[in-house]
């Protein structure tokens, strides 16, 4: 395991409901680095109601992706914080598309990701766990309509960390505590 100067860097995709949320939790307390959820981050600014929650508001409950330019600097602005810049992070939710993986890779190009880890999970297993979990944005259209995009926008992302040699790809079907083991053991293995 890495000592407390030594930063892990980890992103993680993967569908709606493959379990990045889940798992990304105890990643990021195992190995002692911040959980960065970009999800979380807009359904707390929702919450709040701040000028980045009423932006985001209508994008999160109709299952579409908030702007391009608005997540970037999110995600800049997170990761420059001392916890993430000393630590590290696992990112939860970001990169989404290929704009947000170029932006990503350039502002981290210094000290680039360990890691791209995909957990991969059916469409019809994906489907099943978010019906019954009833978050809020969890009505059928926006599932559906989350699931089109992750098909459309995300997964080119896949071929991205491929060529740059970060991907690894993780099967998320399984119990949590399975999951979790592969995940623990890949990130384990990227930090050489
Ligand atoms: P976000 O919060 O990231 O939601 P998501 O991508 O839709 O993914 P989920 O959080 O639904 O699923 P998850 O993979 O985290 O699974 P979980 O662990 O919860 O984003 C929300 C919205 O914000 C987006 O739709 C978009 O509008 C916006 N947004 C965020 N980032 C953005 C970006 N970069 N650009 C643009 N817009 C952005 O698990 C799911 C369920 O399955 C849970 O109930 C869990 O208990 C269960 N489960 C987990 N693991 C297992 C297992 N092994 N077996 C059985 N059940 C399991
Ligand atoms: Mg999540």
């Amino acid at each position: 395991m890495s000592g407390v100067s030594d930063s892990v860097r980890v992103i993680v995709f993967g569908r709606q409901g493959a379990g990045k949320g889940t798992q990304c939790a105890r990643v990021a307390a195992h190995f002692g680095v911040p959980h960065v959820s970009t999800g979380e981050i807009l359904r707390d600014a929702i919450a709040r109601d701040t000028l980045l929650g009423r932006a985001a508001r209508s994008v999160l409950d109709g299952g579409g992706l908030v702007e391009d330019s608005l997540m970037i600097s999110l995600v800049q602005g997170r990761l420059g914080e001392q916890d993430a810049r000393t630590r590290g992070y696992v990112l939860d939710g970001f990169p989404r598309t290929l704009v947000q993986a170029v932006a990503f890779d350039e502002m981290t190009a210094a000290r680039p990701a360990h890691c791209a880890v995909d957990l991969e999970v059916p469409r019809d297993v994906v489907v099943a766990r978010l019906l019954a979990r009833r978050r809020e944005d969890d009505t059928p259209e926006a599932i559906n309509h989350r699931l089109d995009l992750y098909e459309a926008q995300t997964s080119p992302l896949i071929e991205h960390y491929r060529r740059l040699g970060r991907l690894r790809v993780v099967d998320g079907v399984g119990t949590q505590d399975e999951v979790f083991e592969r995940v623990r053991a890949t990130v384990a293995a990227s930090l050489g």
